[in-house]
C-alpha cells in the first residue's frame, strides 16, 4: 500500500468559500485503489506556497503527490509553475497521457497546463480542478502509476 498526499489550490478553498470537492473526490478514489492519503492541504493559488508544501511533502517522502486545481488561464492558476520550480525530473508522458486521454471527453482539456514530475522519491502530479475532471484523470492513470512506483522506490 503506497501513502499519498493531495494538494488543493484554490483561493475559495483556503478561504472557506468553496467546499473542498476535488480534495475529497481524490482522496476517495485513492482508497478504493489501496492508497492511504496521509493528508489533503487546501492552499491559495500562490507558487511560493504551494512549492514549499511540495517540498515538505517529498522531503517527507509521500510517494505519490497530486495536486488538484489551478491548471488553467486565470492570472492566479500558478499550480505547473510551482510544480516546475521543485522537481527534479519531468514525467511529462503521465501530463500528456492525461490531456490525450481528456480530450476525447472535452475539447477544453487543451486549457489544462498541467505537469508532472518526480522530486527526490514522490511522484507529483497536477489534475484540473473539478471533480469530474479529477475522477476522468484518476480512473485512466491510476491502474499504470503503480508500475511506476515500484521502479521509483
Ligand atoms: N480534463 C478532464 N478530463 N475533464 C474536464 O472536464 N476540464 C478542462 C481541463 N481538463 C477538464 C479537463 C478545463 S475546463 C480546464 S479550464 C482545464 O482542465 C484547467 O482546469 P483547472 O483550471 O481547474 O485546473
Amino acid at each position: 500500500m503506497f501513502k499519498a498526499a493531495i494538494i488543493t489550490a484554490s483561493d475559495k478553498g483556503y478561504k472557506g468559500l468553496r467546499e473542498d470537492l476535488s480534495g475529497s473526490c481524490i482522496k476517495k478514489i485513492l482508497e478504493e485503489a489501496n492508497y492511504e492519503v496521509v493528508s489533503i492541504d487546501v492552499l491559495p493559488d500562490e507558487r511560493n506556497l504551494i512549492a514549499d508544501k511540495l517540498i515538505e511533502l517529498s522531503d517527507k517522502k509521500i510517494p505519490l503527490i497530486f495536486t488538484t486545481g489551478g491548471t488553467g488561464f486565470s492570472p492566479r492558476d500558478n499550480t505547473p509553475e510551482a510544480t516546475r520550480d521543485i522537481i527534479e525530473k519531468e514525467t511529462p508522458g503521465i501530463s500528456e497521457a492525461i490531456r490525450a486521454y481528456s480530450l476525447k471527453i472535452t475539447p477544453r482539456a487543451m486549457l489544462s497546463r498541467a505537469t508532472s514530475g518526480i522530486r527526490k522519491q514522490s511522484l507529483i502530479i497536477n489534475l484540473p480542478g473539478s471533480p469530474k475532471a479529477v475522477k476522468e484523470c484518476l480512473d485512466y492513470i491510476l491502474p499504470t502509476l503503480d508500475h511506476g512506483l515500484k521502479i521509483m522506490l
